[in-house]
């Protein structure tokens, strides 16, 4: 059985045959983080979807200490690379398979910058991620917009989408429950929401307006696991 847990913001930890892995990793400065980035030990991938803070969190502390791969878009891999991080470094539209699974990167609509010590740099692109592991789907769209290219992922047979519905820097409630019309995964559990006041957002909200389509709405409070 794989098994996600939500770590906050757009964090999460997922877990299956083959693969101990953590996306966004923002933990510490995450003001709802669930868990801190020392205790994650024994991991074996990182799924970056960006160069922002609230994203890229502790991926580099976390990728250093565990020696787990950093899947992201090329440009933000070279970047990582070059702090001695192991990288798989692919590009929007991507797949490949991998011992656990095969993972994709779909597009994001989102900015992608490097930022360090003040200084922003290009980052390449935003990107989200479909992971298999055990047989299933996950999609984690990242920081976007609702896109068209959502309706690509109907036929790739969707189990868990993690979908932002805080608005401001991303698609809002109305646009996340589009955003499953277009999708129609098994399971939509909502991110990217009141970590912050400007993206306050009632997920129950979310879950009325996605209503009795063809998804169920999962809410899960930072801490709390989801089995699958
Ligand atoms: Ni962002
Ligand atoms: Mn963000």
């Amino acid at each position: 059985m794989a098994k996600i847990r939500f770590l906050g913001h757009s964090a999460f930890y997922i877990e299956g045959e083959g693969l101990k892995a953590l996306i966004d990793p923002f933990l510490s400065g995450n003001p709802v983080a669930a868990a801190k980035q020392e205790e994650f030990n024994d991991i074996n991938a990182i799924f970056l979807t960006h160069g922002h803070g609230d994203h890229m969190g502790d991926t580099i502390k976390i990728a250093q200490r565990t020696n787990a791969v950093v899947f992201t878009c090329n440009e933000l891999a070279g970047y990582l690379s070059l702090k001695g991080i192991k990288t798989e470094g692919m590009h929007i539209g991507g797949r490949a398979a991998f011992p656990f699974g095969k993972v994709k990167l779909t597009p994001a609509w989102h900015g992608c910058p490097i930022e360090e010590e003040g200084v922003v740099r290009y980052g390449g692109v935003a990107c989200g991620f479909v992971i298999e592991v055990e047989g299933k789907k996950i999609y984690h769209s990242g920081d976007t917009g609702l896109t068209m290219e959502m309706t690509l992922l109907e036929d790739e047979l969707i189990d868990v989408a993690l979908l932002p519905i805080g608005g401001y820097y991303t698609m809002d409630i109305q646009d996340a429950a589009r955003a499953v019309k277009m999708i129609k995964p098994r399971i939509a559990i909502p991110m990217h929401y009141n970590t912050f006041p400007r993206i306050e957002a009632d997920p129950k909200e979310f879950a009325e307006l996605v209503g009795e389509m063809f998804t169920a709405v999962k809410i899960l409070e930072p801490g709390e696991e989801y089995q699958f």
